[in-house]
C-alpha cells in the first residue's frame, strides 16, 4: 500500500544492512512502478574448492499483510514485537521474517567455512502477488549469477509438534468481476421491477454458475490437465493421516482425513473472498454496480494462463446467457504458479538429515514425557450426523497436537522424520526462480500449524525459530559436498 511504502522501505535498507554487517555483498534492486524493492546479498563461499556447486539461493519477503487492531483482537500491539511463553507475536514475524533471519543468521553462523555462494533474494511484493519481481530479477541476472539449488521457508506443519517438508504448492488466480449498470443508484420501492437488471441479481447468477453442489469448477476443460494421484503419493498421504492419528484418534478417519488433505493440496477450488455493491448501505437500495473478489487455486500442471482464459471465456458467455443490459468487467489481480518439488532429491533429503539430527533431542524428550491423554476429540469430525460432514482444516489440527498416551507411538528412527507435505496457500516467485534459473526448489516450513499467518496475533515458537537456524546452518555447510 503506498501510505506505507516508507517504512517498507526502512525495512529493506534494515535487512540490507544487517546481510552487510554479516558480510555479504549487497543491492537494492528496484522494481517497475517504484514497487517495494528486492533486498539482494551474496555471502562469498571461501573453500569453493571443495564444493560441487556454486550457489544456493534463498528467496523470502520482508513484506507483510495489514494488522488493523481496532477492535483490540490482538493482545497486543501487532507492530511492536513481543515474547510470552517461548513464542514471538507481531504482524510478520512468522510469514515471513522470522524464517529470513533463521536463514540469515545461519550464513552469519558460518561464514568463515562457507564453501559456496549463498544469495539471498528477499522480496516487498509477496503479498501482493510479488509485483516487479520477475522483472527486477531478469534485469538482475547478470549479478544473480548461475543457481544449484533454491531454498525457502513460508510455511507451516500440518500441526505443532511433528517437523515437515513442503514439496507443493498451489497456485492462484485472484480476480475482480463486476457488473455494472448505466443508470444511477435507485430506490427499491420506487423503481424496483421485474424489469430491471439488477448488477447483484446479475453478479449471484454469474457466480452460482461457478461450482457444482460438490464444489467443483463448472469451467470446460478446468480438470483436463490434472494428473491422477501416483500410488507413492497415494501412500504418502495415507501415511500423514496414520501418523497424525496415532496422536489423536479423535481427528476422525484415515479416509476422511487423507481426502481433507488430497481437497486442499492437490485438488483445484474456488473461494468467493467478498461482494460489494453501490450506494448506501441500507437495504431500499438496487445498486448501480456490485463487485466480487474471488480466487481460484491451481495445482500442479494446470498453468495460470491456460486457465486465465478460460475462465474468462466462461464468464464472459454465460454473462452472456443471462441476456442482461447490464456490463461485466473482469480484472485479474494477481497469478501465481502452482509449484511441485521433488521429495527425492538432494536438498530434500539434506533438509530432511538436518531435521532428524536437529529436533531428534526434542523427539526423544516428547516420547519419554508423555503424559496420560484425557482429551477425548477435538474436532467436530465426530458429531452428529450433518447432510454434509465438515472436513478436517489447519485448525483441526493446529488444535490436535497435545501428543497422545505413549503406547500409540513408537519409538523407531521413522518417526523421528519429516513429513513430506503439500501445502495449499500459494507463493507466485518459486515456479518463476526454478524456471529462470533452471534448479530445483524446496521449501522448509519452519511455522507451526498455530503460527496464525495473515490472522490475529501471528506468532512463532523461539524454538522453532533457533531449530530452523541449526537446520539451514547444516544444510549450508552438508549440500555443497553432495
Ligand atoms: N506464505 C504464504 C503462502 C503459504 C500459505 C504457503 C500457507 C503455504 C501455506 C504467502 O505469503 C501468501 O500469503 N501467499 C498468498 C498468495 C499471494 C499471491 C498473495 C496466498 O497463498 O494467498
Ligand atoms: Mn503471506
Amino acid at each position: 500500500m503506498p501510505e506505507y511504502a516508507q517504512d517498507c522501505r526502512r525495512g529493506a535498507s534494515f535487512l540490507r544492512s544487517l546481510c552487510k554487517q554479516f558480510g555479504a555483498e549487497t543491492a537494492l534492486l528496484n522494481t517497475q512502478d517504484q514497487k517495494n524493492p528486492v533486498v539482494f546479498a551474496r555471502f562469498r563461499g571461501k573453500n569453493s574448492k571443495r564444493a560441487k556447486a556454486r550457489t544456493i539461493l534463498f528467496y523470502g519477503h520482508y513484506d507483510v499483510i495489514p494488522a488493523e487492531n481496532n477492535d483490540q483482537s490482538w493482545h497486543s500491539d501487532p507492530w511492536e514485537l513481543r515474547g510470552v511463553n517461548g513464542y514471538l507475536y507481531g504482524r510478520g514475524v512468522s510469514d515471513n521474517k522470522g524464517p529470513v533471519l533463521a536463514a540469515l543468521y545461519a550464513v552469519a553462523d558460518i561464514i568463515n567455512t562457507l564453501s559456496i555462494d549463498i544469495v539471498f533474494l528477499v522480496e516487498g511484493e509477496e503479498e501482493s502477488g510479488s509485483r516487479g519481481f520477475e522483472d527486477a530479477i531478469k534485469t538482475n541476472k547478470d549479478m544473480i549469477g548461475p543457481v544449484d539449488w533454491i531454498l525457502l521457508a513460508n510455511s507451516y506443519w500440518l500441526n505443532d509438534d511433528i517437523p515437515c517438508l513442503t514439496y507443493g504448492l498451489r497456485g492462484v488466480i485472484r480476480a475482480t468481476i463486476e457488473v455494472s449498470s448505466e443508470r444511477p443508484d435507485l430506490h427499491s420501492g420506487v423503481d424496483g421491477s421485474q424489469l430491471i437488471n439488477e448488477a447483484l441479481k446479475d453478479l449471484i447468477a454469474l457466480l452460482a454458475k461457478l461450482t457444482d453442489r460438490e464444489g467443483r469448477l463448472t469451467i470446460p476443460g478446468f480438470y483436463d490437465d490434472i494428473p491422477t494421484i501416483t500410488k507413492v503419493e497415494d501412500e504418502r498421504f495415507d501415511r500423514i493421516s496414520n501418523t497424525l492419528l496415532r496422536q489423536d484418534p479423535g481427528l476422525g478417519d484415515v479416509g476422511s482425513l487423507t481426502a481433507s488433505f488430497k481437497a486442499r493440496w492437490r485438488e483445484p477450488s474456488l473461494t468467493i473472498h467478498r461482494v460489494d455493491n453501490s450506494g448506501p448501505a441500507n437495504s431500499n437500495i438496487i445498486s448501480r454496480v456490485a463487485k466480487a473478489d474471488i480466487s481460484l487455486r491451481l495445482v500442479p500442471n494446470q498453468t495460470t494462463s491456460i486457465v486465465t482464459h478460460a475462465l474468462q471465456d466462461f464468464l464472459r458467455s454465460t454473462f452472456k446467457q443471462l441476456n442482461s443490459s447490464n456490463a461485466l468487467t473482469i480484472k485479474i489481480e494477481h497469478q501465481a504458479e502452482p509449484w511441485l518439488g521433488d521429495p527425492n532429491n538432494k536438498i530434500f533429503q539434506t533438509l530432511e538429515e538436518a531435521i532428524v539430527e536437529t529436533w531428534a533431542p526434542e523427539v526423544q524428550h516428547r516420547q519419554n514425557s508423555l503424559p496420560t491423554r484425557t482429551r477425548t476429540s477435538s474436532s467436530s469430525l465426530s458429531g452428529p450426523k450433518s447432510p454434509k460432514q465438515h472436513p478436517a482444516t489447519s485448525l483441526t489440527l493446529s488444535n490436535s497436537s497435545a501428543p497422545s498416551n505413549s503406547k500409540h507411538q513408537s519409538q523407531s528412527p521413522q518417526n523421528q522424520k519429516p513429513l513430506y507435505i503439500r501445502e495449499g496457500g500459494s507463493i507466485p516467485a518459486i515456479r518463476f526462480l526454478e524456471q529462470e534459473f533452471d534448479a530445483p526448489a524446496a521449501h522448509l516450513p519452519c511455522g507451526q500449524a498455530s503460527d496464525s499467518a495473515h490472522l490475529d496475533n501471528e506468532r512463532l515458537r523461539l524454538l522453532n525459530l533457533y531449530k530452523s537456524r541449526d537446520i539451514f546452518r547444516k544444510v549450508f555447510l552438508d549440500l555443497p559436498l553432495k
